[in-house]
């Protein structure tokens, strides 16, 4: 279960976070080809569905923050939001342009920020990838909006999807366990040791996000995470030793 275990570190994944946050323009190819370039075997990024139906890869609801633009995604045309510089003269990509870049040169994190069809859209292209050989084991796709991280899994259930947590929930890892999630993806305020035994005692894995201190990374391996979410994975993978 759960994600190819690509790690460059022991039994201990180094996920570029958004690329490679710390280095290059999140959710960009540059930032994409940035985190390759540092070694990391596997990237996140975030992805959302554009009213014209293309998956871009954006953060937030909004354009302001990262890129030249702004108001709300959704009321921005597509050849409008092309045109945008999201950062370095990068362009919003489409996940389409970042499988292409990638080439299975790392595996790939698709996180779903929006819903309302985006499990469906995004099925629909990664399943592509997959009948043109892309190993579906080195995708993950996973989402905070679990019934869209459902649908999701309706629409590609040969693809490992992981849970997005930002709390403790009362049934530690049952939400992950009930969708078949290979993965709970949970932020490092969060992280218990009962949430971990439990995810681990059904087969899931556990990533936390987003850690950027070598040291913290080796505490959490300690505590049996099996790896991180990184916006400097070259920092982590310095002190954590490449496989
Ligand atoms: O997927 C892990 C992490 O990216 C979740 O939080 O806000 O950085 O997308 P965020
Ligand atoms: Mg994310």
């Amino acid at each position: 279960m759960g994600p190819e275990s690509g790690a460059q570190t022991s039994d201990f994944l180094i996920i570029g976070h958004r690329g490679a946050r710390g280095h290059a323009p999140e959710n960009t190819l540059l930032g994409l080809d940035t985190g390759i370039r540092l070694g990391a075997t596997w990237l996140e990024f975030d992805v959302q569905l554009h009213p014209s139906g293309a998956v871009v890869l954006l953060h937030d609801t909004t354009l302001e923050r990262t890129t030249n633009g702004c108001g709300r995604l959704a009321d921005c045309g597509f050849e409008a939001l092309r045109n945008l510089d999201a950062g370095q003269g990068q362009q919003v990509p489409t996940l389409e342009e970042a499988l292409e870049l990638v080439e299975q040169r790392a595996g790939l994190n698709v996180e779903l920020k929006s819903a309302g069809g985006t499990g469906e859209a995004v099925a629909g292209v990664l399943r592509q990838y997959i009948a043109a050989g892309w190993p579906a084991e080195r995708l993950l796709v996973s989402s905070f909006h679990l019934p869209e991280l459902w649908e999701f899994h309706q629409a590609a259930p040969e693809i490992p999807v992981g849970v997005l947590l930002a709390g403790v929930p009362l049934d530690w890892a049952g939400c992950a366990i009930e969708l078949g999630a290979a993965t709970v993806n949970i932020s490092s305020e969060f992280v218990d040791p009962r949430l971990v035994a439990d995810a681990k005692a059904h087969g899931c894995q556990v990533y936390v996000y987003t850690v950027n201190d070598p040291g913290e990374a080796l505490a959490l391996r300690g505590q049996g995470v099996d790896g991180v979410f990184s916006d400097y994975p070259d920092r982590l993978l310095a002190r954590l030793g490449r496989h």
